[in-house]
């Protein structure tokens, strides 16, 4: 969804805008604009298409200054227009607005706006904003934007700046991410900390209805009536190399490759020198754990999917109700929650809105919430009870590679752990289990090694328009994971099915040739699987099946093997998943369509 950058300092603002810019790239986005100040007045560039658009608009031109703002949109009110591009401007062209979210009331306001004499010239609902301040703004911007925000319905992150004002951006948040950089000298804001990680790792986190004053030599924050609110700063350990591609063409192939250290991250520090897990990050006392009744994991896309997983591992290990559950869906059915309900809400960024909705709500039915997030000072993780990081870095690639791997291995790090305080396993099994959980990264490594074939497997698939994905047990979720990866990157009808449900229906989408794509690694229903790709080939299907090294029973029935190293089979997801990303990025690759870029794809959802 939208980026957003604000820069005050010494640099030339054009150059740490764009900067900033590109590395939110990653967000999504149809258009993108900057405003810089100099000398009295704002020179606004904006451009519908991607960022090297803005930049050839740019050209030549000169656009000195060391205050800007810049934005990169990701289109809901009005079509991704040059015109609709942010920066927006007021009827004088001396405010700049870029903005993040959805003003509800903006019609309301535009009525109002234009009985007053006022001319939009975009269809979009922030440039209410640029109008109203150009009404109220009396030489305090500050004051104006708290003002106009007690006016604002919706969700918002707005940074705005006043040719007035020479040494002043003003932030303003409401539902949507909005963090400071804290530098020497040169203050930033920005929807996450990539805007300005290359020049400060100083952060601080701005809350709900508040009001950012940045100025060269720092900042205030206030609350809507402005009360000065103080605030704590924290480190950002990614550096800018890790938000870099690493010599490969594409982010989400360097991110495939980065699992193995992904996991390890996700595992380390939390296991103990006498093998059992130290979580102490649910902030849950082992009664509070023993009084858990159920489980609702909730997450959406990807994130869902690795819930999906989390579901049957907390079952097992943990003996729990778990219910594995659409974020989007979870609020509108009225669930039966409570005091002794766990929810887990699953989300990389920690800002997809619908996720956020269902923390929100699960929270007003007094239930615990755990996040499990990749994202440090994230909304989700601020408005739960606890967080669980999964500290899988920077993922730039809309679609999600690591962060399923490292949200996965962290539902089994909560599954292991309840089942270690709930009693439900002995420790000796707990031990077994985290043992085998720390031997998954190499096992990784190896399937990364042994991409050559899955390489070919995606030329002779390019040209396909459908293709199936069955599994069972935790091969289910990774049927779905696999679909998704191949719709959103590649554009094919994918679907993913519980192999025991293709009679029920999909069976009749297999025609000649229909590649039908089994996760069959070895497991305890490894014998009914076999049966479901007996039956996809008998009626034509091409079938590539994902097998465990050394399992000879589904050979006679595979037009195509993908050999894993064995594991147990509740951690086979960590394992299956892999060529399937590997496949889709390739098909993708070889369409010639962007990988890291999809179509109409925002990497962090966070409108509903
Ligand atoms: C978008 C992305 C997906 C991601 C989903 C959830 O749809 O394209 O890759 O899985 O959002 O994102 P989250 O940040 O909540 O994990």
């Amino acid at each position: 969804m939208c980026g957003i950058v604000g820069y005050v300092g010494e640099q030339q603002a054009l150059e740490v805008v764009l900067g900033g810019l590109r590395r939110l790239e990653y967000r999504g986005y149809d258009s993108a604009g900057v405003a810089i100040l100099h000398g009295g007045r704002l020179q606004v560039e904006r451009k519908a298409g991607k960022l090297s658009n803005l930049e050839k608009e740019i050209g030549e031109k000169s656009l000195p200054g060391t205050l800007g703002i810049g934005h990169t949109r990701w289109a809901t009110h009005g079509p991704p227009t040059d015109r609709n591009a942010h920066p927006q401007v007021d009827c004088a062209g001396k405010v700049a607005v870029v903005h993040n979210g959805t003003i509800e009331n903006f019609e309301v306001l535009v009525r109002g706006l234009e009985d007053r004499g006022h001319t939009r010239t975009s269809d979009t609902d922030t440039e209410v904003v640029a109008h109203l301040v150009e009404e109220r703004y009396d030489g305090d911007l500050a004051a104006t934007v708290r003002s106009i925000c007690q006016d604002l319905e919706g969700s918002f992150v707005l940074v705005i700046a006043h040719q007035d004002e020479p040494d002043l951006v003003v932030a303003a948040r409401r539902n949507l991410p909005l963090v400071i950089g804290l530098g020497e000298g040169e203050n930033f804001v920005g929807s996450d900390v990539t805007a300005f990680i290359a020049h400060t790792r100083e952060a601080r986190a701005v809350e709900q209805d508040q009001v950012v004053e940045v100025r060269r030599s720092g900042v205030t924050v206030t609350d809507l009536e402005g009360n000065v609110v103080e605030g704590d700063s924290y480190h950002v350990d990614w550096d800018t190399a890790a938000a870099e591609k690493g010599g490969h063409e594409f982010f989400m192939l360097k991110e495939i490759e980065e699992q193995p250290a992904a996991i390890r991250e996700t595992l380390g520090g939390r296991l103990q020198e006498d093998g059992l897990l130290h979580l102490d990050e649910l902030s849950m006392s082992d009664q509070d754990i023993r009084d858990i009744e159920q489980v609702v994991i909730v997450g959406c896309g990807s994130a869902y999917h690795s819930g999906l997983v989390g579901k049957y591992a907390l079952e097992r290990w943990a003996r729990l109700p778990v219910q594995a559950e659409m974020a989007s869906e979870f609020r509108y059915r009225d669930p039966v929650i409570g005091r002794s309900t766990l929810v887990i809400a699953v989300s990389q960024s920690g800002e997809t809105a619908d996720t956020l909705e269902a923390v929100r709500h699960a929270r007003h039915l007094r239930a615990k919430v755990l996040a499990v997030t990749n994202t440090v000072g994230s909304t989700i993780s601020r408005e739960s009870d606890a967080a669980l990081y999964t500290r899988g870095g920077p993922e730039v690639a809309v679609a999600s590679t690591k962060s399923v791997m490292t949200q996965i291995t962290a539902m089994y790090l909560v599954g292991l752990y309840l089942a270690q305080v709930r009693g439900t396993r002995d420790p000796d099994e707990v031990r077994a289990h985290l043992a085998d959980l720390q031997a998954v990264p190499a096992l990784v490594q190896e399937v990364l090694d042994r991409m050559g074939p899955v390489r070919q497997l995606a030329r002779e698939l390019v040209d396909e328009e459908r293709v199936l994905f069955l599994g069972r047990h935790v091969g289910y979720p990774m049927a779905l994971e696999g679909a998704l990866k191949l719709k959103e990157l590649a554009y094919i009808g994918a679907e993913g099915f519980p192999a025991g449900e293709i009679k029920h229906g999909p069976i009749a989408l297999v025609e000649q040739g229909t590649p039908v794509i089994v996760i069959a690694p070895r497991h305890a229903l490894q014998a009914k699987l076999v049966n479901n790709v007996q039956e996809v080939r008998a009626r034509g299907a091409r079938t590539i099946v994902i097998a465990t090294d050394g399992d000879e029973s589904v050979t006679p029935y595979a037009d195509t093997i993908i050999r894993i190293p064995d594991t147990k089979s509740l951690l086979t997801p960590l394992l299956t998943i892999v060529p399937l990303q590997v496949l889709s990025a390739e098909i993708a690759r070889a369409r010639g369509l962007d990988v890291d870029q999809p179509r109409n794809l925002a990497k962090s959802v966070t409108v509903e």
